[in-house]
């Protein structure tokens, strides 16, 4: 269903969100399941079009899956597939997990070369270049990708700290004959998570958070709970994105679930805009109650530095903060796909290579724009906030893909948005 937000802008949010558990958590800890057959109860899981499908792709493999609240309840025990069809590899690309997952499993995986997408080609080269260093025999077709043997273990080094490549072989290294390093790993808090669940599961995995993780080989018999509880790390990008809405329209919000240090750069850059920011426990208070500044020259880069998934949502504020911005964009070559769509309400925007200069005005206008991708369709949202006048977000459902019920939770700080179609 590709549904449309309809806003209308100018109202100052206020009131208090507890931010939910991460989407780039749950779903390497939902691939993580297959690794061994049990019980998994997985808590804090957001019900987003992305944790859908994977459920249904861990249904197809043979799994057993069940939502209590939001906890989803997945019996791997009865995995009895190591082929991810193609039907449902299009419908989420992270389903790249799963070569990881089922080689510790059953040590046999074939999946669908995982599609590009608006922000970028998406290679798999690091996860494929690591999987054959580790043993791994791996044929690769035009569309499909065989993968199979056993983990030799040894030491390997990624030639990028890619977050997907990390998680992947991090389980295809857990049924190793021997013990695996893998460094210049990527270190954000979603990879801790992993290894957190991992550990709860009975496996060995030690160094996430740090450019270096070490996976103890298991063979393929690893001892651990015929049935356990995890509950997913709070999403740093929902807090992000939401926190950006407040900023924006110049409100005052508290965010319970959420722990400053994990998103301290984003914090730092809301700072210098001039948001009055205080931290404490797991809860950020943020306030903005006049015109935003420029922060300058603003680069995304691997945690712990800007994250890139929080980039369109800072394009947005920027859009109306005092002074030029330059956002330059290094994690993805096309992720600047809302810049357009900003500029039907009125922003000035030039890009320049991996360089969007952004030169902020003093107000944005209604429109009818058009959601292309998750992360570039929620920054719309929060212009359409920020706007005066009416703005219209169509196919909505990028944004399904990654935020639950985002409408519901602007709804509930007084933002005023409605979705219909
Ligand atoms: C994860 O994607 C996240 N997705 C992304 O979030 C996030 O933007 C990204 O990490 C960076 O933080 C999930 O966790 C499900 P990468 P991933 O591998 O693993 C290149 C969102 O909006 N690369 O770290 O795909 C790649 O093209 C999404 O929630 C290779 O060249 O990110 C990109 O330029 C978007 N070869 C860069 O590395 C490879 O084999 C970073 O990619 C792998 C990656």
């Amino acid at each position: 269903m590709l549904g449309n937000f309809y806003i209308e802008g100018g109202v100052p949010l206020r009131g208090e969100y507890r931010v939910k558990g991460a989407k780039n958590s749950a779903l390497p800890v939902m691939a993580a399941t297959v690794c061994r057959g049990a019980v998994y109860e997985v808590y804090d899981c957001p019900r987003i079009g992305d944790v859908f499908a994977m459920e249904e792709i861990l249904r197809y493999l043979g799994a057993h899956t069940r939502w209590e609240n939001d906890c989803i309840i997945i019996d791997s025990r009865g995995v009895n597939k190591y082929t991810v069809p193609e039907d449902l590899m299009s419908e989420m690309r992270s389903s790249v997990f799963l070569m990881g997952s089922l080689l510790a499993r059953c040590g046999e995986a074939v999946i669908h070369r995982p599609g590009g997408c608006n922000i970028g080609s998406r290679p798999i080269d690091i996860h494929v270049s690591g999987l054959e260093q580790l043993g791994f025999e791996i044929e690769a077709e035009q569309e499909k990708i065989r993968c199979k043997g056993t983990c030799r273990g040894g030491k390997i080094t990624l030639t990028y700290p890619s977050v997907g490549a990390t998680e992947n072989l991090m389980m295809a290294a857990l049924s190793g004959k021997g013990d695996t390093i893998i460094e210049n790993c990527a270190t954000e808090p979603e990879i801790s998570d992993l290894q957190g669940f991992l550990r709860t599961a009975g496996f060995q995995v030690f160094g996430a958070g740090t450019d270096t993780i070490f996976i103890k080989g298991t063979g393929r018999s690893c001892p651990g709970p015929e049935q356990m509880m995890y509950f997913i790390l709070e999403d740093r990008i929902e807090a992000a994105t939401y926190m950006s809405a407040v900023m924006g329209t110049g409100g005052k919000a508290v965010f319970r679930n959420v722990r400053a240090e994990i998103m301290e750069k984003v914090l730092c850059t809301f700072e210098k805009m001039g948001a009055v920011i205080r931290r404490y426990g797991n809860t950020v208070e943020i306030q903005s109650t006049k015109r935003l500044k420029s922060p300058g020259m603003v680069i995304t880069q691997p945690y712990p530095g800007f994250p890139t998934d929080c980039q369109p949502q800072l394009m947005t504020l920027c859009t109306l903060a005092k002074g030029l911005t330059t956002i330059r964009e290094e994690i993805f070559e096309s992720r600047f796909t809302h810049k357009n769509e900003l500029a039907k309400m009125g922003a000035d925007i030039e890009i320049c290579g991996k360089n969007a200069i952004i030169k902020g005005s003093s107000t944005l206008r209604g429109a009818e724009v058009e959601a292309l991708d998750l992360r570039g369709g929620a920054a719309l949202v929060i212009a359409g906030l920020m706007a005066e006048g009416s703005t219209v977000v169509r196919n909505t459902f990028h944004i399904q893909r990654g935020y639950e019920e985002l409408e519901k939770g602007l709804r509930t700080l007084g933002g005023i948005i409605e979705t219909k179609g």
